[in-house]
């Protein structure tokens, strides 16, 4: 398909789009706590996209080919679940860490960004792999600017993951977005600078590393969507949708509550 390039008026949208995904996240955070289950979380982000927003959410029932539709509005992945994981009854319990995965849709556009939680007090394996997954995506938006090339920012994340003892995941990719949820580029988190696609002003992609404690390699849960480490190890993951503009790059995905660029950053 090739990776589209925005109009102003596109970009515009994204902007809204993204942003409100942004703000799914900041309304969720205070509920993330012992003993709720992502099945309330879930509850209460589809409410907010809806009755508050606005939005469609993506993922409920979203059906890429060969995967039966899914059945949830958010994505819910605790522990040494990679990602997809699928809101149910269990309840949160001290140190936990779960990524919650939010997708609106506004107006037709597509806004995608995650975030990592701690729940109540984690271990301090749990509270590092968080950290460097949060850098490990900071990193990679800080290559994105036109002329720049795709490879850049998967060898960045794939260093500093890697220098810090801990994996990256191969077989799930960032990716372009826009009027679909998923489109071209597949944005590796891995991979060699100075190789891949030249990046241009009116790009719009994803970033969202996952890295694993452990081994980099996965499996999938009978459900049809859930992916775990194959070794049980902790994984953790955050997202943002980035724009390539004339002078570098805006983070679409901003908002008033999400972490800053980590200042341990050079
Ligand atoms: N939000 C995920 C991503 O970052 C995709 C989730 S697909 C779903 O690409 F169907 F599981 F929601
Ligand atoms: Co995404
Ligand atoms: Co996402």
């Amino acid at each position: 398909m090739g990776i589209t390039i925005k109009t102003p008026e596109d970009i515009e949208k994204m902007r809204v789009a993204c942003r409100l995904a942004g703000e799914v996240l900041d309304y969720i955070t205070a509920f993330v706590k012992p003993g709720i289950t992502t099945e309330a979380l879930d509850k209460l982000c589809h409410d907010y996209m809806v009755d508050v927003q606005g939005c469609i959410p993506a993922p409920l029932n979203y059906a890429p080919p060969g995967y039966a539709p899914y059945p949830k509005s958010i994505c819910a992945s605790i522990n040494h679940q990679v990602c997809h994981g699928i809101p149910n009854d269990r309840p949160l319990k001290k140190g936990d860490i779960v990524n919650l995965d939010i997708t609106t849709i506004k107006d037709g556009w597509h806004g995608d960004s995650s975030r990592m939680f701690i729940v109540g007090e984690a271990s301090i394996l749990a509270k590092r792999l968080c950290a460097v997954t949060h850098e490990c995506l900071w990193i990679g938006i800080d290559r994105v600017r036109p002329g720049g090339r795709l490879g850049d920012i998967g060898a960045a994340i794939q260093h500093h993951a890697e220098a810090a003892g801990f994996s990256v995941v191969r077989e799930f990719c960032g990716h372009g977005i826009g009027a679909n949820f998923h489109e071209d580029p597949q944005v590796l988190h891995y991979g060699k600078a100075a190789t891949g696609p030249v990046l241009e002003p009116g790009m719009i992609f994803t970033i969202e590393p996952m890295i694993n404690a452990g081994k980099a390699a996965i499996s999938e849960l009978p459900d049809g969507w859930t992916i775990v480490t194959r070794d049980r190890s902790l994984s953790a993951q955050w997202e943002h949708t980035i724009l390539v503009t004339e002078r570098g790059h805006e983070v679409l995905t901003l908002s008033a509550g999400a972490p800053p660029r980590p200042s341990t950053l050079p």
